[in-house]
C-alpha cells in the first residue's frame, strides 16, 4: 500500500493568490481595472469575524479595492438590503459576499436574491446556483471550487470516477457535487437522512466531508486508496480531561484524521487543507467578475 499523500492546501492556495495578484496587476496596468471586493459582516460572530477580516487583508494584499461593511447585530432587513442595492450599482465593486450566517431576524435568502448574480462571487443566487445544477458557466461558491482544483491536481482527471458528498448544504455540499458532476464523475449526495452511510462512503473514489460532524468519517469507511476532502471545522474540547476541565478545545474535521491516513491515498488535513483554498478562490471570483464584467477573457488563473 502506497503512502497516503497529505494534500497541502495552504501551499495550494498561496499558488493561487500569487496567479491572481498577477492577473490583478496586469488588469490595473493594461486595463486600467482594479477588480473591488466589498465584504458584509452583520453581528459579531466570532467566526465570522475573523474570516472577514482575512477577505479583507487578503483582497488588499493581491493588488484589490476591498471595503468592508461592518453593520451592527440589530440592523434590518431593509437596511440591508439597501446597502446590497447600492454594492450592485457602485462601479468600483466587482464582488460582493454577504458573510453567513446571518442573525436569526435577518432573511438570508431574500438578501441574497438581491445580489446582482454578476456580482455574485459567492455564488449564491439562485441564477448561479441554478446555472451551475443545469451544467452552465457560473460563479461558483468559493470552497467548493476550492476542493474541485484541490481534487484536479491530487487526481488529474477526475471524469469515471465515483464521488461522494456528505451533505447537502448550500454552501458546499449541493455545488461541489454540481462540480463534480461537471467533471463527469457519477455522484452521490449521501445526508443525515441516508442508510449505511459507511457503506456508500466506501464506494467512493472521491470522498468529500461537509457535515460538521467532529471525525465522523472513520478509517473503515474509506475506500483504500481514495482520495477525501475534508471540509468540516468543528472546534471540540480536548481528549485529555484535564486540558478539558480548563476549557481548552482544538479544531478538528469530519474525518478521523489518523485513521483516515491509514486508507486513504491523499487526504487533506483540517484545519489547513481546504480552508485556505476558500479565500484564494473568492479573490479568483472577483477577478473573474471584473474581468467578465469589462467584457475581457481572462484565462481563469
Ligand atoms: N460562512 C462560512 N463560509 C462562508 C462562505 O463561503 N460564504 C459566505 N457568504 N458565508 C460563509
Amino acid at each position: 500500500m502506497t503512502e497516503c499523500v497529505i494534500i497541502d492546501g495552504k501551499a495550494r492556495a498561496d499558488a493561487l493568490r500569487a496567479s491572481v495578484t498577477a492577473q490583478v496587476a496586469r488588469l490595473r496596468a493594461e486595463y486600467g481595472l482594479q477588480p473591488g471586493l466589498a465584504v458584509v459582516l452583520v453581528g459579531d460572530d466570532a467566526a465570522s469575524q475573523v474570516y472577514v477580516r482575512s477577505k479583507g487583508e487578503q483582497s488588499l494584499a493581491a493588488g484589490m479595492h476591498s471595503v468592508t461593511h461592518r453593520l451592527a447585530v440589530d440592523t434590518s432587513q431593509a437596511e440591508l438590503i439597501d446597502l446590497v442595492e447600492r454594492l450592485n450599482a457602485d462601479p468600483l465593486i466587482h464582488g460582493i459576499l454577504v458573510q453567513l450566517p446571518l442573525p436569526a431576524h435577518l432573511d438570508a435568502g431574500a438578501v441574497l436574491e438581491r445580489l446582482n448574480p454578476a456580482k455574485d462571487v459567492d455564488g449564491l443566487t439562485m441564477v448561479n446556483a441554478g446555472r451551475l445544477a443545469s451544467g452552465l458557466d457560473a460563479l461558483t461558491p468559493c470552497t467548493p471550487l476550492g476542493c474541485l482544483i484541490l481534487l484536479r491536481e491530487a487526481l488529474g482527471v477526475l471524469s469515471g470516477r465515483n464521488a461522494v458528498v456528505l451533505g447537502r448544504s448550500i454552501l458546499v455540499g449541493r455545488p461541489v457535487a454540481g462540480l463534480l458532476l461537471a467533471e463527469n464523475c457519477t455522484v452521490t449526495i449521501a445526508h443525515s437522512k441516508s442508510r449505511d452511510l459507511p457503506s456508500i462512503c466506501r464506494q467512493a473514489d472521491i470522498l468529500v466531508a461537509a457535515v460538521g460532524r467532529p471525525e465522523m468519517v472513520k478509517g473503515d469507511w474509506i475506500k483504500p486508496g481514495a482520495a477525501v476532502i475534508d471540509v468540516g471545522i468543528n472546534r471540540v474540547p480536548f481528549r485529555d480531561p484535564v486540558q478539558a476541565a480548563l476549557g481548552k478545545t482544538k479544531l478538528v474535521g469530519d474525518v478521523a484524521f489518523k485513521q483516515a491516513r491509514q486508507v486513504a491515498g491523499w487526504l487533506t488535513p483540517a484545519p489547513g487543507g481546504v480552508g485556505p483554498m476558500t479565500v484564494a478562490c473568492l479573490l479568483r471570483n472577483t477577478l473573474t467578475a471584473a474581468a467578465r464584467g469589462a467584457g475581457l477573457d481572462l484565462a481563469a488563473p
